[in-house]
């Protein structure tokens, strides 16, 4: 086990930042949380950016049906599992995404639950458990009969496609009259067919489209004649609809396996433990959960950096039925990580109030809040609205966390991946204050696994703050028996 030095973080400032108390005063008390942490501060050389985030899942079947870039691998989850013993009981992924957590820990015949407010991430859930649960031979000859028939091309119903303000223009003529008639030629389809065909639509989408998810954004290709400035690209040539569908749909029939010789279902190889997942916002599912009811919980909130979801997935939300009114309902339910968040209404509920306190005496959050407050009031910080977005983000996590707490069994696990962040050329250490509020809500950091190169700014701040390394981190905290 390498240990972290504890050289600290340093301070990135421009002309326009000059470095005040408040700023060194961060320093200062960061230096201190960091001395606290030290011995539970650990960089594995194992846990490459690679085997932690998406890219180990690009090649394997199932996993990738649907390119959710934010997700993290299965081989994290597998190894997390093996170093902590994680052998039984029920585990619960509050921000389940496309599912990792839940799939993953049910090939380990472990129950697994999950929380997901997103419609994209709900939608492939609910398909990939679809396609598992079996699929007829009849169900597999009208997937095979889409391939090589391809109705949509002679289908006389067409179905318009919704748009968002955000999604016009998205696609060439010719392909967004594909879409329509294979919308059209679904209709003739089952329920069940529908939704699986539905699916390998929504894989698609990025790829048939002028767009692509790129970091924090949806970037935008010239030709779509959207006005974008730098942001615009040109993402070369645009995959044709039918090949792209055609080929989606032949890797969906051919990773989902058959039973030996039985033609009649496609069943999975293993035995497998129950998957269920709850749609909605965890802020209000989590305290409606039985207390002392999951044995770990396996988790990647969003990480606290700008990153808006409902944009980068505005495609498949259009697609998904979402209107505009829901896709704004949408964006403030989400875990603050936007500055569009408004403030949540946390303190209604009486039963948070000791995770309001954790944060509110969180001497590093609030030097950093009132730090922010400063920068904003002097007009020096490129959005006002940082400050917001960085206190809705701890707040909400702290009653998160206090609810993970209330959630777990005695001696249960909280495993966290997320990313430390800069404002304003300040480093924000949130590994670090999460796990201090963590202990004040009865979890004990046992070690925090460091990913041997961090990651620099976010491409705004690069500009005017260069590059730092940021930790990037996975938390691994445990419930206090006494608690
Ligand atoms: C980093 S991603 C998780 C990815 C997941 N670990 C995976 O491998 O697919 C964070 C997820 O949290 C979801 N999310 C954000 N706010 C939420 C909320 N209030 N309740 C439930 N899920 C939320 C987002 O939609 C996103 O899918």
């Amino acid at each position: 086990m390498t240990q972290i030095s504890l050289l600290g973080h340093e301070l990135r400032v421009n002309d326009k930042s000059p470095v005040t108390e408040g700023a060194r005063r961060i320093i200062d008390l960061d230096k201190g949380l960091l001395h606290r942490y030290r011995d539970k501060l650990s960089v594995e050389g194992d846990l490459t950016r690679q085997l932690v985030s998406f890219q180990a899942n690009r090649e394997r079947p199932r996993y990738r049906w649907f390119k959710y870039k934010e997700a993290f691998s299965v081989s994290l989850v597998d190894y997390l599992l093996r170093r902590f013993s994680i052998t039984s009981g029920v585990v619960l992924d509050p921000f389940a995404g496309m599912g990792t957590t839940l799939f993953a820990v049910r090939d380990h015949n472990i129950e697994c639950h999950g929380i997901e407010l997103l419609p994209i991430g709900i939608e492939i859930i609910e398909s990939r458990s679809l396609l598992e649960q079996g699929l007829t031979v009849q169900e597999i000859d009208t997937l095979e009969e889409w391939i090589v028939r391809r109705p949509w091309k002679n289908s006389h119903v067409r179905v318009c496609l919704a748009e968002l303000r955000i999604t016009g223009g998205a696609y060439p003529s010719e392909t967004k009259e594909a879409i329509e008639r294979t919308l059209g030629a679904m209709q003739a389809e089952s329920e069940r067919m529908r939704k699986v065909l539905m699916f390998a639509l929504l894989c698609i989408l990025e790829k048939i489209s002028y767009t692509r998810k790129d970091g924090q954004y949806l970037r935008w290709d010239y030709r779509s004649g959207r006005r974008q400035g730098t942001r615009q690209f040109d993402k070369g040539v645009v995959a044709g609809f039918d090949e792209a569908y055609g080929r989606k749909l032949r890797e969906i029939i051919d990773d989902t396996a058959y039973t030996g010789g039985n033609r009649d279902l496609f069943l999975p190889t293993e035995s497998r433990s129950c998957i269920q997942l709850m749609s909605g916002s965890c802020l209000e599912i989590l305290p409606k959960l039985t207390a002392g009811s999951y044995s770990a919980i396996i988790t990647s909130p969003p990480y606290c950096n700008r990153y808006d979801y409902t944009r980068t997935y505005a495609l498949e939300l259009a697609l998904l039925g979402v209107s505009e009114q829901e896709l704004l309902s949408l964006r403030q339910q989400m875990l603050t990580c936007t500055v569009e968040n408004k403030p949540k209404a946390l303190m209604d509920y009486p039963a948070w109030e000791c995770a309001l306190r954790a944060a509110d005496q969180q001497p590093v959050l609030q030097a950093i809040l009132s730090y922010l407050d400063t920068e904003r009031d002097q007009k020096r910080l490129n959005n006002a609205c940082i400050p917001r977005l960085v206190r809705g983000y701890f707040y909400e996590m702290s009653c998160i966390i206090l609810e993970c707490a209330r959630v777990l069994t005695n001696n249960g696990f909280v495993i966290m991946v997320n990313d430390n962040v800069r404002y304003a050329g300040i480093p924000i250490s949130v590994d670090l204050i999460l796990s201090d509020i963590a202990q004040a809500c009865g979890l004990t950091t046992e070690i925090i696994l460091v990913l041997p190169n961090g990651k620099g700014n976010s491409s705004q701040q690069m500009g005017e703050h260069g590059r730092e390394s940021l930790r990037k981190c996975v938390y691994i905290w445990r419930k206090n028996n006494a608690y």
